[in-house]
């Protein structure tokens, strides 16, 4: 008897539905308002400009790279990326940099991360004019953030902020588990949940590698953000079903199909879907969000006239 309850307690569980929390409608809402800017902006004869500096030839970031361009091309802003060997010199970096900082074609500067061991990635990213710092890395960019009087929102954790709004998810006096501590999403992403922002005053918690056990965390979570770049590390077991879950991992993990690899999250798609409130796929969820809010960041910085 207790068997059979329990299977059908399985069996149940697999039609709850779970949301997908796509991209698509999100990019596609905010880019209709962000072409209405652009035509603005080019009715003053200013067009978004975007410089992109790629070190070596990391696979990941050159598609990364490659992605951003097509997008902003498309969306009639101007983009111009600039490859370097692995073995440029940090010197020489920074005075490429400065010069891009006195190039009024360009609004916005991105330095593609990582960055080579020999070089100091904040060293770079301090050499950007903070007002063209459009990832938002620049410390005193970071700084204004946390003081709450942010300049540019780092792109991966302002698209986040606006995939939750999209999908009216609740943060107030919700529970937010960040898994990842890094300066580009985790970090950032603290500020902005536990702030009085839009989709802020959250309860934030952060986990991160050395957090044991991160199943006692991620378990509490109304909302979990997962940004490690561990393939599957969020498995079912780890979850509760009332969670929203944000998958920040795009994760090259190699296989025995015809290209050699597949791309996957930092959560286990297929077995958390169908058990939580709502998730978001890998690929067609954050990643495309981060694209989408680098251009409103360099509009914001050619309104700015930077
Ligand atoms: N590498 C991975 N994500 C990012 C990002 O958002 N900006 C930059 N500059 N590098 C990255």
């Amino acid at each position: 008897m207790i068997k059979k309850e329990i299977l059908l307690i399985n069996n149940l569980e697999k039609f709850i539905n779970s949301k997908i929390l796509y991209s698509k409608p999100v990019v596609e809402k905010l880019i209709a308002h962000a072409r209405k800017e652009i035509k603005q902006l080019s009715n003053q004869n200013i067009v978004p400009g975007l410089a992109v500096v790629l070190i070596g030839d990391n696979p990941a970031s050159k598609i990364y790279v490659r992605n951003k361009h097509k997008f902003f091309l498309t969306n009639h802003c101007h983009s111009e990326t600039f490859t370097f060997d692995l073995n440029i010199s940090q010197d020489e970096l920074l005075s490429f940099i400065e010069d891009l900082n006195q190039n009024n074609k360009f609004h916005g500067i991105l330095v593609q991360l990582p960055l080579p061991n020999h070089i100091d990635s904040q060293v770079v990213i301090n050499s950007i004019n903070p007002s063209k710092d459009v990832d938002g890395f620049h410390s005193e960019n970071l700084g204004k953030l946390f003081l709450g009087h942010p300049r540019f929102i780092p792109c991966t954790p302002y698209g986040i902020v606006e995939l939750l709004d999209y999908y009216d998810i609740e943060t107030t006096g919700k529970h937010a588990v960040i898994v990842g501590r890094s300066n580009i999403v985790g970090k950032p992403m603290v500020s902005l949940l536990s702030q009085s922002f839009k989709k802020g005053n959250a309860t934030v918690t952060v986990c991160h590698s050395k957090t044991n056990p991160l199943r006692k965390y991620t378990l509490q979570a109304d909302i979990l953000i997962a940004a490690t770049g561990v393939p599957n590390l969020i498995t079912s077991d780890m979850i509760n079903k009332h969670v929203n879950i944000i998958d920040v991992g795009i994760n090259r993990v190699e296989d025995d199909s015809e290209k050699g690899y597949h791309i996957c999250g930092d959560v286990d798609f297929k077995g958390c879907s169908g058990k939580v409130n709502s998730i978001t796929p890998v690929p067609g969820g954050v990643g495309p969000m981060t694209i989408m809010m680098l251009l409103i960041n360099t509009i914001k910085a050619a309104k700015n006239g930077s």
